[in-house]
């Protein structure tokens, strides 16, 4: 049995095969409890922890809650508008501060790219990266890979496109490096300003056109656009945007008949997702919502827990 020994959750990066693996095996035997009519286990009775998140949220900080919730952590948020940030405290400071309040773990969203590492230099609780800047969200990107197992058996040798803004898309990074990791052959396509130089470095192949990215995919994986993270216009207009970048039913006939289509959410109908394909049997973004609760089960578990998990 292969041992997790991480004691912080900062890239995907920083994980092997093998700890990609065992989390989502740990998360596959989480699942279930989900759907107890008692959804609680003991497993992290007595541990503390927070959530610290300066950037919006819907589903990274309240699945992180409930599975911390259902394996019986004590759970606590503070968000940036009403935490001390406003009065000028640094992120070290106020991180230093929770610190003395002996949290477990602290979870950590925060526009800049690098700050779960800052934090996990200064401060003794283990740190999990929510999503920073554009540089990774890890536990999407194993919500992402555990959707795809459980569909399609096996990532090895899947053709996945990744289709948008790559080059503010944390979650992009994170999945290019994950799927690259597990087998998978990534291919990505966005307007040209929207993909990053260099991002061959990371296992992908940059595509020419749409129907190069979706010819036989087996996983279509669509992208919001990250207006939050762009100065400039990048492209002309949305309507141009979804003209051009859009995935709809007529370019999905380019996929395989069983493809996938994913989302991180939120998603932006009729931009980057028609909402015929959003709603289809081929999409499973709801699924990925659902694994995202066992993922974050899982790597609470593998951090802090022990014992028996029942
Ligand atoms: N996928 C994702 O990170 O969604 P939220 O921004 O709602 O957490």
């Amino acid at each position: 049995m292969h041992r997790f020994d991480h004691k912080h959750i900062l890239s995907m990066e920083d994980l092997s095969r093998e700890d990609i693996s065992l989390i989502l095996q740990t998360a596959e035997s989480f699942k279930e409890i989900s759907s107890r009519p008692i959804k609680k286990v003991p497993t992290l009775r007595g541990k503390t922890i927070i959530s610290l998140f300066f950037e919006p949220s819907t589903r990274t900080r309240l699945s992180f809650e409930i599975a911390a919730k259902r394996m019986s952590a004590d759970t606590f948020s503070i968000a940036a508008s009403t935490s001390s940030a406003v009065k000028g405290e640094t992120l070290v400071d106020t991180a230093k501060n929770l610190t003395a309040m002996q949290p477990d773990i602290i979870i950590i969203r925060h526009s800049f790219s690098g700050s779960p590492n800052l934090l996990a230099k200064h401060i003794s609780a283990s740190i999990i990266n929510a999503g920073d800047g554009t540089h990774e969200h890890p536990s999407q990107g194993l919500l992402d890979l555990m959707t795809v197992t459980e569909q399609k058996g096996d990532i090895k040798g899947l053709k996945v496109a990744i289709i948008g803004d790559i080059a503010h898309s944390r979650v992009a990074h994170s999945d290019i490096i994950g799927f690259t990791k597990m087998g998978a052959n990534v291919h990505i396509y966005g307007p040209s300003t929207l993909i990053p130089p260099g991002i061959e470095n990371l296992g992908a192949t940059v595509c020419c056109s749409l129907q190069e990215a979706l010819q036989d995919a087996d996983v279509v994986m669509t992208l919001r656009i990250q207006k939050e993270r762009q100065k400039d216009p990048l492209f002309p207009s949305l309507r141009e945007y979804a003209s051009f970048f859009g995935v709809n039913r007529r370019i999905m006939e380019a996929a395989k008949p069983d493809a996938l289509v994913m989302h991180p959410g939120p998603i932006n109908r009729g931009v980057e997702l028609d909402p015929d394909i959003a709603d289809s049997t081929c999409s499973v973004i709801l699924d990925q919502v659902t694994n995202g609760v066992a993922v974050r089960m899982a790597l609470l578990y593998l951090i802090i827990g022990g014992g028996d998990k029942t």
